[in-house]
């Protein structure tokens, strides 16, 4: 019998391991592939939720995390750690994903070793370094380095073509966050935590927010805070959902501005399921989110980005979604046309997909198999 591909798949905060699950699991059936899991843990709880949902067991576990942590020390800690892990197990390509700390750190660890690198989610670019930062320059430097590009969409593979990385390293994939939602989305799905299904969905117009971005820590997030905080206060009809990302730098703001209000329901991060449900149920998404900005469009909910630049231009040029930026009274006015508004509101709930077709995950696995019959 012909010798198995070896393949380690790196990861360590919740997006990666939301759009890695899928790819884990396609690998793992393939009797072609053996396969190590390795997490780094830059994020441990919200991590250990989606491990935990997806019944995963790492093989490794770098087990990182520290409160409120440096980019430096997560990056350092990652390289020495994997330094070794691959000491003992000398995979022909490790997979890393997107655009983290976690991500850069794990590419250039291998890049070190001499081993193979595959970035899935490869190409997305804001154009510029700074926004999102670190991400842009992660992903970017990753693409540098990285034998072979697993790329969602058209725009991704022109990004990269740009870069001068040749056409055979690329492979258009779709993205495997809809390989992810399509298995998750009901539309008579029932929370578990009783709290969120006694929200009235139908007659209420309930906005989601999430908010975590490291370039909105401070006063872009006081201004997201108050603009939802007056958009309660002034629509008799509306309910705010937060559920509030683990870093602490956010939840001290969001408490300053979002608590003791029956409208306003600040919650920990949801497992997946009853998250991408919750999206499913809701009138209106507000995000700085990456991974949101691709999932809600496909549910046919308008997203506004609180953010000045996006690297997923795919969905807006669809309509579906709106940069709003971070200035409080444009969040203001935008948000409330939509709920005031409902022409606008129904030209913005076209449920589109530029993002994938629920297949990403097999043809990456695919690709790398051809990789390594040539
Ligand atoms: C990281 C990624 C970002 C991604 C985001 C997803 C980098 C530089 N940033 O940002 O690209 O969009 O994850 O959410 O890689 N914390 C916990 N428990 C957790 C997770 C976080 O307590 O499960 C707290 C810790 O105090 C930690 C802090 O949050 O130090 C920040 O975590 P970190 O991974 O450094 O940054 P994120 O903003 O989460
Ligand atoms: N998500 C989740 N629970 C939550 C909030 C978000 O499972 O309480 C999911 C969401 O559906 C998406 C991913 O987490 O798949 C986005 O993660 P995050 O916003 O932390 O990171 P980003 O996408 O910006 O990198």
């Amino acid at each position: 019998m012909k010798e198995k591909i070896k393949i380690m798949t790196i990861f360590g905060t919740r997006p990666e391991a939301i759009k890695m699950v899928p790819v884990v699991n396609v690998l793992r059936k393939d009797p072609m592939i053996e396969l190590i899991v390795c997490v780094s843990a830059q994020h441990r709880e919200m991590l250990d939720q989606v491990l935990k949902r997806f019944g995963i067991i790492p093989d490794y576990d770098l087990d990182i995390m520290e409160e409120n942590q440096t980019l430096s020390k997560i990056t350092s800690k990652i390289l020495l750690g994997l330094e070794e892990v691959f000491k003992v197990e000398r995979p022909n390509m490790i997979l890393v994903h997107g655009d983290t700390t976690t991500t850069l750190s794990a590419t250039l660890a291998a890049f070190y070793n001499g081993i193979d690198i595959g970035h899935v989610e490869a190409g997305l670019r804001s154009g510029d370094l700074y926004s999102p930062y670190p991400e842009e320059a992660n992903r970017a430097l990753t693409g540098r380095i990285a034998n072979i590009h697993f790329s969602p969409t058209d725009g991704n593979v022109s990004n990269l073509i740009k870069e001068n990385i040749s056409k055979e390293k690329i492979i258009k994939t779709g993205n495997t966050v809809i390989d992810a939602l399509v298995n998750v989305i009901k539309d008579d799905y029932v929370f578990s935590d009783e709290s969120l299904n006694k929200i009235d969905y139908e007659n209420k117009k309930v906005i989601l927010l999430t908010a975590h971005r490291r370039e909105n820590l401070g006063e872009p997030m006081e201004n997201i805070f108050k603009a939802v905080k007056r958009l309660v206060l002034e629509n008799d009809d509306v309910e705010l959902i937060f559920p509030m990302h683990l870093n602490p730098k956010v939840r001290m703001i969001a408490r300053k501005y979002l608590e003791n209000n029956k409208k306003i329901h600040l919650i920990e991060p949801l497992d997946y399921e009853p998250f991408a449900n919750l999206m499913n149920k809701s009138y209106l998404i507000l995000t700085d989110s990456g991974g949101i900005q691709e999932e809600a469009p496909a549910l046919g909910k308008p997203v506004l980005v609180l953010r000045t630049e996006t690297e997923r231009p795919e969905a807006v040029e669809a309509g579906t979604v709106k940069m709003v930026g971070i200035d409080e009274n444009v969040i203001y006015r935008e948000a409330n046309e939509l709920i005031n508004d409902n022409e606008q509101y129904k030209r913005m709930s076209n449920a589109i997909n530029p993002y994938g077709d629920g297949k990403a995950s097999l043809r990456i696995v695919e690709a790398i198999k051809t990789y390594y019959s040539n």
